[in-house]
């Protein structure tokens, strides 16, 4: 966290069984060490209605590592060929996943185990191949991790020690402030990730992109910034938000979100939305980036950016393929999102995996959403 890997450079080759075993086992570890303070009723609740039980979680991590690793990779018949349906994410919703009946949490444990003892099996007899499958599984428990530790936030049910934000002012020391803008000058780049290693179909292909000259903050929107935002009005104030976005938070009646008064003053401004983001830049003359501006300053060698990794951090751009888009493995990770309903976050959060979170890596939700760990940095054009 706080790093992210150079983009272009090659991460090609896949890591030998010893490793591609001993990561799967970590990342099984991370997950079970997120549920393990809570009792079954817990874990079998609905802790928010956007969210799904975090019994369903587990279940899935299994239903998902049985379908690509033991019965696409490995060819064996799925363990539980009558859980699929429930445990496939677009045919069961995550509206409905608290009404329907789904394994209980020694049920939901065990299958995570048998589904592992099959995996670890096949990859000590036939290895990981290219990797790719392997890459898919893991960044899959990874991200979910992520899921369900905005569930736990919104629960108030974080393990201790969580969220873990840190200072700005400790990213490169008191020099920085978040008023200092990077000055980025028009022309292409390369953007996407090299077609050697993993990468989501997504973050490909690698293509030319251009920017007009933009200036990007060094660091985002810390806590104080936000709160004097909202003293000042920012919630009153018409003119500062988009008709969506002041409709959205007229008919809930929002304010800020609750962790921002009671967070370090220095540290990134977390629980923000895309609507709430956009307001920000428009009261401080500023907008946000797009997501070509954000890669550009990312990829910049050395990046420009600081204190990446802390907090997802929203664009103005909608999610989209790349020129050339092919989708693989499977439809439904990336391409039936495509279109105006999501926008990109770009970078990582302090609850994202640095495996998962690279500088070509594309994260999208719904403009409203703020149980997700997103803050903000402003972008504007030059003086
Ligand atoms: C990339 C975070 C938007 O959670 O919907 C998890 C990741 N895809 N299981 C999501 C994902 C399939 C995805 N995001
Ligand atoms: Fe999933």
């Amino acid at each position: 966290m706080g790093t992210i890997a150079s983009p272009g450079v090659s991460t090609s080759a896949p890591p030998s069984t010893t490793v591609a075993l001993a990561d799967l086992s970590a990342a099984r570890t991370g997950t079970l060490a997120l549920v393990g303070h809570l009792d079954d009723p817990t874990l079998t609740r609905a802790l928010s209605p956007i969210m799904s039980p975090l019994v369903w979680d587990l279940a899935h991590i299994a239903a998902y590592e049985d379908l690509w690793l033991a019965h696409r990779y490995g060819g064996l018949e799925l363990l539980r060929g009558d859980l699929a349906e429930l445990y496939d994410a677009f045919e069961t919703p995550r509206a409905i996943r608290s009404e329907v009946q789904l394994l209980d949490p020694p049920s939901a444990r065990a299958y995570l185990r048998e589904v592992r003892q099959r995996t670890v099996a096949i990859i000590e007899r036939e290895g990981i191949g290219d990797g790719v499958i392997f890459e898919l599984v893991l960044r899959h428990e990874l991200q979910h991790s992520e899921t369900m530790r905005q569930t736990l936030a919104l629960a108030g049910l974080l393990p201790a020690g969580e969220p873990s934000l840190r200072p700005l002012s400790e990213e490169g020391g008191a020099m920085i402030g978040e008023r200092d803008w990077i000055e980025i000058p028009a022309g292409p780049f390369e953007m996407g990730a090299t077609e050697d290693g993993f990468a989501y179909d997504n973050e490909r292909p690698r293509h030319l992109a251009h920017t007009e000259a933009f200036a990007i903050a060094r660091l985002p929107v810390s806590n104080a910034a936000w709160l004097h935002f909202s003293d000042d009005g920012g919630y009153q104030r018409r003119e500062w938000w988009s008709p969506e976005g002041w409709a959205y938070k007229q008919e809930r009646q929002l304010g800020p979100h609750p962790d921002i008064a009671h967070g370090h003053p220095d540290a990134p401004v977390c629980h923000i939305s895309f609507f709430e983001a956009s307001a920000f830049a428009q009261a401080h003359a500023a907008r946000l980036p797009s997501e070509t501006e954000w890669e550009k300053a990312a990829s910049s060698s050395p990046s420009v950016l600081g204190a990446v990794g802390q907090v997802w951090e929203w664009t103005s751009s909608n999610f989209c393929g790349y020129p050339g888009f092919r989708a693989y493995p499977y439809r439904e990770y990336s391409e039936v999102f495509f279109g105006e309903a999501y926008l990109v976050l770009r970078g990582g959060s302090w609850a994202s995996s640095p495996r998962v979170a690279s500088a070509t890596f594309r994260n999208w939700d719904y403009p409203q959403r703020r149980q997700i760990f997103a803050g903000l940095r402003l972008a504007k054009d030059p003086a």
